[in-house]
């Protein structure tokens, strides 16, 4: 059946490969995520492949340079212009490196999740992003790790959470190799916890 609502908006940032990225555009497309569209992808990276992947595929792909702006806060208030202009309802971190400031968390309140690749509360904090969490996993002897889709709130890594999935740690593990199995499980949590997220926005807003 077609549906006729007006489909729902997301805006991705991303700031390196957008392997995530690419998942979610995926799932826009074959209905893992129902009546959704990607709208806009930002980075702060001018190299990130993510601009790529948007292109690639016919969507918007913005560069924003830091150093073009006096603080974080107009750097998000920025960010926060583009969003706007293009009615984004979900805002989505997909590998995005800059902590986001208070303009933009209470801007978008409750509509910004992100993805970690820990269980969180478990191996999340400020410096805890890309191969640092799982040597730092590898190095608890920690049994599991996995992933976490949660809210963006302006405790770092410590909104609620919308989703988890469970990765054994292998004792043979490296970090690179325990981040590669991880990431698969990222690319099939995120797109399920965007649709049921966006579900759940849908039911509270009407
Ligand atoms: C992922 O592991 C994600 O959890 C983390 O950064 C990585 C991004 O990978 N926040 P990609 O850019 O989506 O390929």
């Amino acid at each position: 059946m077609l549906s006729t609502s007006k489909p729902k908006c997301l805006g991705i940032l991303a700031s390196g490969n957008g392997s995530n990225l690419q998942a979610i555009i995926d799932a826009t497309n074959n209905n893992i995520i129902p009546d959704t569209v990607v709208k806009v992808v930002i980075s702060d990276k001018k190299n990130a492949f993510a601009l790529k992947r948007a292109e690639l595929a016919n969507i918007d792909n913005i560069y924003l340079n830091y150093k073009m702006y006096n603080s974080r806060e107009e750097y998000d208030k920025a960010i926060c212009e583009i969003l706007n202009h293009y009615n984004v309802d979900l805002v989505v971190l997909a590998g995005y490196l800059k902590i986001l400031t208070s303009l933009l968390i209470n801007q978008y309140k409750d509509r910004i999740l992100n993805i970690h690749p820990s269980l969180l509360p478990a191996f999340g904090g400020v410096n805890m992003y890309g191969m640092k969490v799982h040597q730092a996993v590898i190095d608890s002897k920690a049994k599991h790790s996995g992933c976490t889709v949660h809210i963006v709130t302006e405790d770092i890594d410590l909104g609620p959470i919308v989703d988890q999935a469970i990765v054994e740690v292998l004792e043979s593990d490296t970090p690179e190799t325990l981040a590669n199995r991880i990431l698969k499980d990222e690319h099939r949590l995120y797109p399920v916890a965007i649709a049921k997220y966006l579900q759940d926005l849908g039911s509270t807003t009407k």
